[in-house]
């Protein structure tokens, strides 16, 4: 896949793309929270890094995990999703966090350099997995902390059933298929640390979203950035109307939703 697949086309993030990638930060950051009590680990003057950070990814987590001793760098390959994380940063007064413009794939960060490394969905836009777990091994200190997490969307519903918006969905992980990437990357993420002679631990969370909630809105919002991919195989007009409908459904009193399976998965390097 030679670009990556919900950026602008420049490569700088659009407005909608920098809002609905902090409100997914915002909507993930309990299950982070959770993930990493579950790990345990004392980040005390800890070295973290969140590759492919955006417009905040993990940063805030981060910042409490390691503390006044501690340093957390945000890496990105988009600069305007790093100018809104520093936004973020600066409002929140993340004074460990650094941000950093670097490209995962050919990375100029210091190899072995970081006791926790993480990345929340990165795999499956730019479906290149292998050298992605490389990439972060690189980076991980000995015996150090490795956590990503991925979608597995077979949970993500719509209560009543949403028939269009389901259909978008589905639409959705066409698009990413056909880009190189994969929409349920989550459900190979175990076996793919594995692989590389890890020991992967899991947890999952799947989060309600009652009437109202701007995230039930994500499909309608990825299929705005992903126009361009879904035009290649649907026809414009039979889309716009499919959104349309996808829109009312969406919209509609009472209509509750559950999000797609983050599927969480950590190791020891
Ligand atoms: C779906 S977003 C996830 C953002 C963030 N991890 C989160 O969970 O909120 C994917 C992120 O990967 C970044 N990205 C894409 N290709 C990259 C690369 N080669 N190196 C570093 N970051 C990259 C994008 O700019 C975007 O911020």
């Amino acid at each position: 896949m030679s670009d990556y697949l919900l950026a602008g086309q420049a490569g700088r993030a659009t407005e909608l793309e920098l809002d609905r990638l902090l409100l997914q930060s915002e909507v993930w950051e309990p299950a982070g929270r959770r993930l990493l009590e579950q790990i345990g680990a004392d980040g005390h003057g800890r070295r973290a890094l969140d590759v492919g950070c955006g417009a905040l990814g993990w940063l805030r987590l981060l910042s409490s995990w390691s503390g006044d001793t501690g340093s957390v760098l945000g890496s990105d390959i988009d600069k305007a999703l790093l100018e809104r994380a520093a936004g973020v940063a600066e409002r929140d007064k993340l004074l460990n966090v650094r941000l950093l413009v670097d490209d995962l794939f050919v990375s100029k960060l210091e190899r072995h350099g970081f006791d926790l490394v993480h990345a929340r969905l990165m795999l499956a836009p730019l479906g290149r997995a292998e050298e992605q777990l490389s990439s972060h091994l690189s980076l991980l200190a000995p015996g150090g902390l490795l956590a990503l997490e991925e979608p597995d969307c077979r949970t993500w519903r719509f209560e009543a059933p949403a028939p269009a918006a389901e259909r978008v969905i589905e639409l959705l992980a066409q698009a990413f298929r056909t880009a190189g990437g994969d929409m349920d990357a989550g459900r190979r993420l175990p076996e793919l640390l594995h692989a590389r002679g890890l020991n992967p631990r899991v947890r999952t969370e799947v989060l309600q979203l009652a009437p109202g909630h701007p995230y039930l809105r994500m499909p309608l919002d990825m299929a705005q950035a992903l126009r361009e991919r879904l035009v290649a195989f649907t026809d414009p007009g039979e889309l716009d109307v499919l959104l349309a409908e996808a829109e009312t459904e969406l919209a509609a009193p009472g209509r509750r939703g559950t999000t797609f399976t983050m599927v969480q998965c950590w190791a020891r390097g």
